[in-house]
């Protein structure tokens, strides 16, 4: 089984990033180099997942990783969704968008997920949004894969190691995308990815992947100094030549018209960090605490500002060390990133 202590020849993991982003290119590219790439099941279909695996399959023989979300709870406040619809529509008259009706269903196939992760025997699985149920880390562990939780704070953490997973990523405030967290309406924890490693590492006896805003060799060395076994980074691919980031988001990230971070429910009901554009300064603060219902709710906006390469339409999800990005091979990237934390 996948072991963080002892199989990463580079201890850097490419976070898996939902939405484009981590292309079975991208993930073969960071695991090849002797980091751990991961493939993003978020949103996509089983097929599609299975043949991502394949293909990464087929460019490396280097163990890698799969990303599946939990399923959230319930709708509780359909009443609140429909009030964002309502404010929602006038712009998607505008963009030509239908919007769809609110619905009452998490529609992303987990248990299917789980069962093809099973069959495939994925070398390594990793959860967010919620923690993995002991049954489906007992099964995934039966066929040798190794399980790690995505946490956003100590507490979680300790609940992750309960549950008998093997390593825990540790998401700080800074992280871009969405937020790990176990309760979407909790405000964030304030304290840096490096104080939360420190405050985990006393309270876990488990490996610990730190997550947020790691953007520098000087990053990545606190990170381990703090008691890190591994950092994931995701921002940092995003420009890399293998990921899939759309242009516009892509270009966004060394835009000048963009100049800031700030953590968001506007686009899918669950809090996640990404750069201020139209849409947020537009559609925040009536944004409401229900995944995936808003998720579902501006699909269709976000593709159409996407269609048309419009920045200030789409989740432009980023983390506060954006501006270091590079454009180049994710190879180089890491191995740059891994050259200069040696150095520090
Ligand atoms: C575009 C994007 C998509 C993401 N999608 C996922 C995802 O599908 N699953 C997940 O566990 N984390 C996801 N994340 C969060 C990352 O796993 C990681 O916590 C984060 O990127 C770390 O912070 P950084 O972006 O500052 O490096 C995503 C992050 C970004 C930027």
């Amino acid at each position: 089984m996948f072991d963080f202590e002892e199989d990463l020849r580079i201890p850097i993991v490419g976070a898996p990033m939902a939405g484009g982003p981590s292309t079975p290119e991208l993930v073969a590219a960071v695991s090849s180099t002797g980091g751990l790439g991961f493939l993003a099941a978020g949103y996509k279909s089983v097929d599609a997942v299975r043949r991502e695996v394949d293909a990464v399959r087929a460019l490396t023989d280097a163990p890698f990783g799969l990303n599946l979300f939990v399923p959230g709870r319930p709708l509780a406040d359909r009443a609140a969704v429909e009030a964002y619809r309502d404010r929602l529509q006038p712009l998607a008259e505008r963009r030509n968008v239908v919007l769809p009706e609110v619905v009452d269903r998490d529609d992303d196939a987990f248990d299917a997920k789980v069962d093809l992760a099973v069959e495939l025997a994925v070398p390594v699985v990793s959860f967010t949004f919620g923690l993995p149920p002991r049954g489906v880390v007992d099964r995934l562990h039966a066929v040798g894969t190794a399980v790690v939780a995505t946490v956003s704070d100590v507490d979680e953490a300790v609940s992750a190691a309960e549950r008998g997973v093997d390593a825990i990523c540790l998401q700080g405030v800074d992280a871009g995308g969405h937020r790990a967290t176990l309760d979407p309406d909790a405000e964030p924890d304030p304290r840096s990815t490096r104080e939360l490693v420190e405050a985990a590492r006393v309270a876990v006896d488990r490996p610990l992947v730190a997550a947020g805003g790691i953007a520098t060799g000087e990053d990545v060395a606190a990170a381990l100094a703090a008691g890190a076994t591994a950092v994931q980074i995701g921002t940092a691919l995003l420009r890399a030549d293998e990921a899939g980031t759309k242009p516009a988001h892509r270009a966004a990230l060394h835009d000048d018209r963009f100049t800031d971070t700030v953590v968001t429910r506007a686009f899918s009901g669950r809090p996640a960090r990404g750069l201020v554009n139209d849409f947020i300064t537009d559609f925040d603060a009536y944004a409401v605490t229900a995944y995936p219902q808003v998720h579902l709710l501006t699909s269709g906006l976000r593709a159409a500002a996407g269609a048309a390469d419009d920045p200030q339409g789409l989740a432009l999800w980023a983390g506060v060390g954006y501006r270091m990005a590079r454009s180049a091979p994710a190879e180089e990237i890491i191995r740059d990133l891994w050259r200069e934390a040696r150095q520090v």
